[in-house]
């Protein structure tokens, strides 16, 4: 199998699903307080998806997963089943949405604060977005694929972070996740990946943890991801286009629009 290439026609039907997704996140800002539960978070946004943007929550029944979002807290990498569990006071949490609309995705995630951001959870948080930037910004044809990695994987240890490998960013498009696997550190093989091509669409999504790079699977659950020393971890994640000139951000929200 082969990364795909969209047409203009998809291109502009994975903008829409971009768009929505992105406004998932606007929307769920405001609940995210002290004292909500994160089911309470997935109840709001199935609705939203379902009602207000007449879409499908991809993560619904995937491969089993139980709700329409996740929510991972704290020392949650990624994957979090939204639960009873109330937020408290300095807790961060990252919210990953992806919706279905006209059979196309769009995938998207953020870091929210709760009440006074600590010192750490502050770094963590930024750390992470900083190295999905950077990263994005690597991004036009003829680059290869893996240099956004190392990119990615170089500023978090100059950091002092460490960038998780067991999960990647993914293609996206009429598939959830397809070819090709974004990997957020150099792994190495470098001169072996793909060189990016126009009409292209993936994820770029670096899990960064403030300690070593190992996670644990819940044999509970199935799904939790947590970092192995408990260390806070974050994760940013944008649906990107490859243009002709570089790149189209199809997930922007508006509060990113004049960074
Ligand atoms: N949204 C996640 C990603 O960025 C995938 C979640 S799969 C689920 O790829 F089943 F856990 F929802
Ligand atoms: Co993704
Ligand atoms: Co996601």
């Amino acid at each position: 199998m082969s990364i795909s290439i969209k047409n203009p026609d998809q291109i502009e039907k994975m903008r829409v699903a971009g768009t929505l997704a992105s406004s998932v996140l606007e929307m769920i800002s405001d609940y995210v307080r002290t004292g909500v539960t994160t089911e309470k978070l997935d109840q709001i946004c199935h609705d939203f998806i379902v009602n207000d943007l007449e879409s499908i929550p991809a993560p619904l029944n995937y491969n089993g997963f139980p709700k329409s979002i996740c929510t991972s807290v704290n020392n949650v990498v990624c994957h979090g089943i939204p639960s009873e569990k109330k937020l408290k006071k300095g807790d961060i949490i990252n919210i990953d949405i992806t919706i279905i609309k006209d059979g196309f995705h769009g995938d998207t995630s953020k870091m929210f604060i709760v009440g006074k951001p600590s010192v750490k959870a502050l770094k963590i948080c930024s750390v992470a977005r900083e190295s999905m930037m950077l990263g994005i910004e690597m991004v036009r044809p003829g680059i290869r694929l893996g240099e956004i990695g190392k990119v990615i994987g170089d500023y978090a240890r100059t950091k002092n972070c460490s960038v998780v490998r067991d999960y990647c960013g993914h293609g996206i498009g009429e598939v959830f996740h397809e070819l090709p696997q974004v990997i957020h550190y150099d792994d190495g093989r470098i001169e072996q990946s793909p060189i990016l091509e126009p009409g292209m669409t993936f994820t770029i999504e670096p899990m960064v943890n403030l300690g070593g790079y190992e996670v644990i699977t819940s044999r509970i659950d199935g799904w939790t991801v947590t970092t192995k020393d408990r260390s806070l971890s974050a994760q940013w994640e944008h649906t990107i286009l490859v243009t002709e000139t570089g790149h189209e951000v199809l997930t922007l929200r508006d509060e990113e629009r004049n960074l």
